[in-house]
């Protein structure tokens, strides 16, 4: 069978998703919106072969077993599933940026993966079709298969729980200005952390309230209101945060300096700089402003204390295909 390689960016999240109603099929407790993130990508190449004797995972050119591969596997069965195919394939994927650091590489690894997967194994899939595919490999992988700003609405069930694009890449001059911190704990991954949070007492409160943070957010980009915007992405990010610290057991992702980084956004905020900070599953701080001040707010993110470095990201494009 042909051999088919597709690229995907990662996504940062402006309103999260945290929690799921269905944790197998990866349906969510909420509806969330996302920006894909320009110049990082995910590159997967996918062969069926049946002369295979099982399923093979490379990522950046290291053989990967284990927990990985069988992760690989189980959406593999998907795809061999809906194709009717029974053949194992070899998988080999790279990317150019630092895996497990708060930028989802699980979204851009499983949008390509559906991508390449289901184009190698002769399946025609829509869009839809497609991000509703790699849902099942990470949640946020289904926000990285549309390009540009993204909403994943929590659908009734499998079939209509997908992803859309709002606005394309081109839409809104805004960049993502990741300050990457130190790393000192190992996480708890963001799968065991979605099974955790209907424990918090603060789930419940956050889930009633999100329908109204999506209003705000998505007028916020559909008018290019930074203000609104900032509002709104720093309050989501908080209560997400509040409910991991009083989840059962408790999750602190934050560090000592990313509280310093958002202080420090807040603060430049109130004196006339559009930026505006949100965290995921880690302790680095995605720092959202406007690209005319995309210099400076990268320049300062550079001189706090514990930020190692600064990755720069505009709107980035769609999951897609590319020629063998
Ligand atoms: C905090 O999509 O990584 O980044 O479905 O278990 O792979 P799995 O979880 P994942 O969760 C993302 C959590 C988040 C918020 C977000 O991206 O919406």
């Amino acid at each position: 069978m042909n051999a088919s390689t597709a690229t995907a960016c990662p996504n940062i999240a402006f309103i999260k998703y945290w929690g799921n109603r269905d944790a197998a099929l990866r349906l969510p407790a909420n509806g969330s919106l996302s920006m894909n993130l320009g110049g990082l990508w995910v590159r997967t190449r996918v062969q069926f072969d049946s002369a295979l004797l099982g399923d093979s995972f490379m990522l950046n050119r290291r053989v990967h077993g284990g927990a990985a591969l069988q992760r690989v596997s189980r959406f593999l069965d998907e795809i061999r599933r809906l194709a009717g195919i029974r053949a194992a394939a070899q998988v080999e994927s790279a990317n150019n940026f630092p895996m497990g650091v708060g930028v989802a590489s699980s979204a851009a690894a499983f949008a390509a993966l559906a991508v390449a997967g289901a184009a190698a194994a002769g399946l025609s899939l829509n869009e839809a079709q497609l991000s509703r595919l790699a849902r099942l490999g990470s949640g946020s992988a289904c926000r990285s298969v549309p390009g540009g700003f993204v909403e994943w609405q929590t659908g009734s069930g499998d079939p209509d729980s997908y992803a859309f694009s709002i606005a394309a890449p081109g839409h809104w001059a805004v960049v993502d200005c990741i300050a990457m911190l130190t790393q000192v704990h190992k996480e708890v991954g963001s799968t065991e952390g979605h099974a955790l949070a209907p424990t918090s007492p603060l789930q419940a409160a956050r889930l009633a309230d999100t329908p109204r943070r999506l209003d705000l957010c998505r007028a916020a980009i559909l008018q290019r209101d930074f203000a609104a915007l900032a509002e709104v992405i720093e309050e989501d990010s908080t209560i997400m945060h509040a409910v991991m610290m009083t989840s059962r057991p408790p999750l602190f992702y934050w560090q000592p300096e990313s509280l310093a980084v958002m202080q420090a956004v807040r603060g430049w905020r109130k004196a006339g700089l559009p930026c505006a900070f949100t965290l995921d599953a880690g302790p680095n701080v995605h720092v959202l402003c406007e690209a005319t001040a995309a210099g400076q707010v990268q320049a300062r993110l550079a001189e706090l204390p514990g930020v190692q470095s600064v990755l720069v990201a505009p709107p980035g494009a769609a999951a897609m295909l590319m020629k063998e």
